[in-house]
């Protein structure tokens, strides 16, 4: 299957942003093990980190069109603010996972609130990058090679 890992805003600062809350590793790095662990398993990776809100958008409607089986999706700030990615990806009808690096729950109230959470396949946070994998892990099961 093809499986697309989406990754919103500030994310290419992983690695150095607040490391105690995200983790010293950078997003270079996590892709890098997903598409490994993808491969491995005869599954095909695609993945885009973007601070615009429209590119991720964009990706998302051409994803449709491309016959991506799975989105794994981070929207970083966009969770708790975007409509629009929300009907983008209720557009695409593609299923996803809400993957958060930290543990939104825990922290300020205006996290608390994600505009995919009802609509995804399911959520994971707090696991830091191992996240990723863990809904890599359900993506490939979900999906036909
Ligand atoms: C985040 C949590 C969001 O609240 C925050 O805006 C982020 C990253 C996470 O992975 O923990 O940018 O999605």
């Amino acid at each position: 299957s093809t499986i697309l890992v989406l990754h919103g805003p500030n994310l290419n600062m992983l690695g150095t942003r607040e490391p105690e809350v995200y983790g010293h590793e950078t997003l270079a790095d996590i892709d890098d093990r997903l598409r490994k662990r993808a491969t491995d398993n005869d599954h095909h990776l695609l993945h885009l980190q973007s601070n615009a809100e429209y590119e991720l958008i964009d990706r998302i409607h051409e994803a449709r069109a491309e016959g991506v089986d799975f989105i794994i999706i981070n929207p970083a700030a966009f969770t708790h603010t975007s409509i629009a990615l929300r009907d983008a990806i209720l557009a695409s009808g593609i299923p996803f996972i809400e993957v958060h690096l930290s543990n939104v729950h825990a922290r300020e109230a205006f996290r608390h609130h994600s505009y995919f959470s009802d609509i995804a396949e399911g959520v994971i946070c707090g696991l830091g990058s191992q996240g990723y994998e863990l809904a890599l892990q359900a993506a490939m099961q979900r999906t036909h090679r």
